[in-house]
């Protein structure tokens, strides 16, 4: 696992999207793992600016997100859906019919969720997964306890999710308590691996995901099983890391490194 340290969020969000820019122009039809909440925003601000300013080209692109809440329908506000509309996808030249994310009002939950495995095998499997980490350490919503090998299914929120996303609704009472989502297999079956976190609240997290134990009571943890898996994190989030001297040698000593 590769750590790399930034000064602040801007710089963490460039070097994520810089991995993906990388993953894109080495495969033109790449299959991007997207994730949805307050982390990635600023990565998908700057994939939005290489494709206006810098012709960063989305049309052979296609995409799978994460994880979506059971009930809100596409156009809700606080739906994955929407906030993918809004943030990236209409912003970029992915074609609608490459955009895949979970629904979160099928009438069959059990097939929808072995459907959504199927395809992202069909369309060869995930290059890069971009990931946030949950102040509970999970991923996707892989809560606490989830197994280290699961798939697509249902899942319900942590009391602690729902605080965390009580923000973006109204009342704590109007967060959906149950998600559809990407196992914790699934994301690891990716070909890459990016996980973004950002500000003190995630410092714990970031500690234990990264240099703690691999446990299921941290799903993020399980990317330490992970061969290409690389952690961007700012300053705030960084600060319960005891290896941060290292992980700063390293990245220093990177572009110095014999790459064969
Ligand atoms: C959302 C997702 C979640 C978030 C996590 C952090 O698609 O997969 O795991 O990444 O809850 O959310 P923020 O970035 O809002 O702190």
């Amino acid at each position: 696992m590769e750590v790399i340290i930034q000064q602040d969020y801007d710089q963490m969000s460039k070097i994520a999207a810089q991995i993906v820019v990388e993953v894109i122009n080495a495969k033109p039809t790449a299959v991007l793992g997207m994730a949805t909440g307050s982390t990635p925003l600023g990565l998908y601000q700057e994939l939005v600016r290489l494709h206006k300013e810098e012709q960063l080209d989305f049309s052979r692109v296609t995409t799978f997100n994460l994880d979506e809440y059971v009930g809100l329908g596409v156009n809700h506000p606080q739906s994955y859906h929407y906030f993918m509309h809004e943030h990236f996808f209409k912003h970029v030249n992915i074609p609608p019919h490459n955009i895949n994310i979970p629904s979160g009002t099928t009438s069959n939950y059990p097939a929808f969720c072995q459907w959504y495995e199927e395809r992202i095998a069909d369309c060869g499997g995930i290059d890069v997964q971009i990931l946030g980490i949950g102040s509970d350490g999970h991923i996707a919503f892989n809560e606490p306890t989830s197994s280290l090998s699961s798939r697509t299914r249902l899942k319900t929120l942590s009391k602690q999710t729902i605080d965390d996303n009580a923000r973006f609704f109204e009342q704590r009472e109007s967060v959906p308590i149950y998600a559809i989502t990407m196992g914790v297999g699934t994301i690891l079956d990716a070909r890459k691996l990016i996980l973004v976190a950002s500000g003190k609240a995630k410092a714990e997290a970031i500690s234990r995901a990264v240099e703690g134990p691999v446990t299921s009571m941290i799903t993020a943890s399980a990317i330490q099983m992970h061969r290409d898996a690389t952690v961007i994190v700012d300053d705030e989030a960084a600060a319960d890391l005891t290896m941060r001297d290292y992980y700063d040698f390293i990245y220093a000593a990177k572009p110095a490194a014999p790459r064969f």
